[in-house]
């Protein structure tokens, strides 16, 4: 397993994990990578670790670069276990002089190994460790995506090492931004941030503001999740400041859970209302389409429709687990309504409309709701729904959905 010299003495020997499908609730069709990097300098540092069963993989490929005993610091940028659940044997393959980790890190290392004869120091904002040539720079980034989260800066190589900050859950050959098709490299950063890190948004709006006024010199962004951002960091560093903004564009969503196909027909009434406003929306049926790929579409839409039958005197299971997965993810700045068909009772829609005032989203009517099977004149209201949204959107002079937010433009 060949590592991968990313600048000069600096080598990607991180893993790729083809076969991951979910990532804590995340759909991860594509797979993933846990990526991490050694510096070699008068001093040798590795930069994070890999998930536990990939811990021969980053052996193999440090071996390819040195004997892993040569290595003198550990930097532990994050502690969630997909880039530290090797680290104990890590730790007992380097014995290394110094594991350097944020405050909160030192803490989660202590609290979840319950090893307390490492050699472990922490670092914070504006502290620097030399390893020769080059100096580490470390920045303090919580809650991207844990509290103990930092960055490790490398001014002499104008490099950022950014943990899970501007990652992507992508498993490929290729290593950088320009070996790879461009759309579905930004489509998998949508995805990502969208599912985790989209409660984050203020935190890395004032982040993305540090760095700015720190003025970061930086021509490579190696992330631990995916591909690196060596052709144009700017890319990703703009998409993260939109996305963080949650600039809505001219797009809606009609998200619906139907059981014998009388709310699937409300949903496509809705659907012409909205189109008829010159919108661009999307049809997303739950029995089709899993939660993580709607947030993904969730980010730069403006108009969000959820429609459900009602069972049990609720709404259907995988409209509530939307629901739930929404409320964490906080999207704000969005434009609802709520519809449902129903037999006696009903309750679906009203309820889905209590969960988004729960979220401060804005509400444009009462739901709309349907008894038994609807007919062309009592989809009249879903038609009209839809239209109501659409001129509501379609007054704010969005910029219009090119489909691709994730093309970052
Ligand atoms: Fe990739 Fe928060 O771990």
């Amino acid at each position: 397993m060949k590592p991968v010299e990313i600048k000069k003495d600096i080598f990607w020997v991180g893993a790729v994990d083809w076969n991951i499908r979910d990532f804590h609730g995340y759909s991860t069709y594509k797979g993933s990578s846990y990526n991490a990097y050694l510096a070699k300098d008068e001093k040798v540092a590795l930069f994070d670790t890999v998930k536990k069963p990939f811990y021969m993989d980053l052996m193999h490929r440090i071996y390819n670069v040195m004997d892993p005993k040569e290595i003198d610091y550990l930097v532990v940028n994050h502690l969630e276990m997909d880039h530290s659940s090797s680290l104990p044997q890590v730790v007992e393959a380097v014995k290394p002089s110094k594991i350097y980790t944020s405050k909160m890190g030192a803490k989660s290392m202590a609290a979840h190994y319950k090893i307390d004869n490492w050699p472990v120091e922490a670092v914070g904002t504006g502290d620097t460790l030399s390893l020769g040539a080059r100096n580490v720079h470390f920045l303090e980034t919580r809650m991207v995506h844990w509290p103990d989260s930092m960055f490790s800066y490398i001014p002499e190589d104008k490099l950022l090492i950014s943990s899970d900050g501007f990652g992507q859950h992508w498993a490929t050959s290729e290593r950088f931004d320009d070996e790879v098709d461009n759309k579905e490299l930004m489509r998998q950063a949508a995805k990502y941030y969208a599912n985790i890190l989209l409660l984050y948004s203020p935190l890395l709006q004032k982040l993305l503001q540090s760095m700015a006024e720190m003025d970061i010199d930086i021509d490579m962004i190696a992330p631990d999740h995916g591909l690196i951002w060596r052709n144009n960091p700017g890319q990703i560093l703009k998409a993260y400041d939109t996305w963080s903004q949650q600039k809505s564009t001219a797009k809606a969503l009609v998200i619906y859970s139907t059981m014998w196909h009388s709310t699937e027909m409300m949903a496509k009434a809705v659907y012409d209302g909205l189109a008829d406003q010159g919108l661009s929306v999307q049809l997303m049926n739950l029995d089709r389409v899993h939660r993580s790929d709607v947030l993904t579409e969730v980010l730069d839409s403006k108009a969000l429709v959820f429609g459900s039958a009602t069972l049990n005197n609720g709404m259907m299971p995988n409209m509530a687990e939307l629901l739930h997965y929404l409320k964490g993810l906080k999207p704000f700045g969005k434009i609802c309504g709520t519809f449902g068909s129903y037999g006696w009772s009903g309750e679906a829609s009203k309820l889905i409309a209590a969960e988004l005032e729960a979220m401060k989203l804005e509400l444009v009517e009462d739901p709309v709701r349907i008894n038994w099977v609807p007919n062309h004149d009592t989809l009249k209201p879903c038609r009209e729904l839809g239209q109501k949204i659409g001129r509501m959107v379609a007054e704010q002079n969005l910029p219009a959905s090119c489909r691709s937010i994730y093309c970052g433009e």
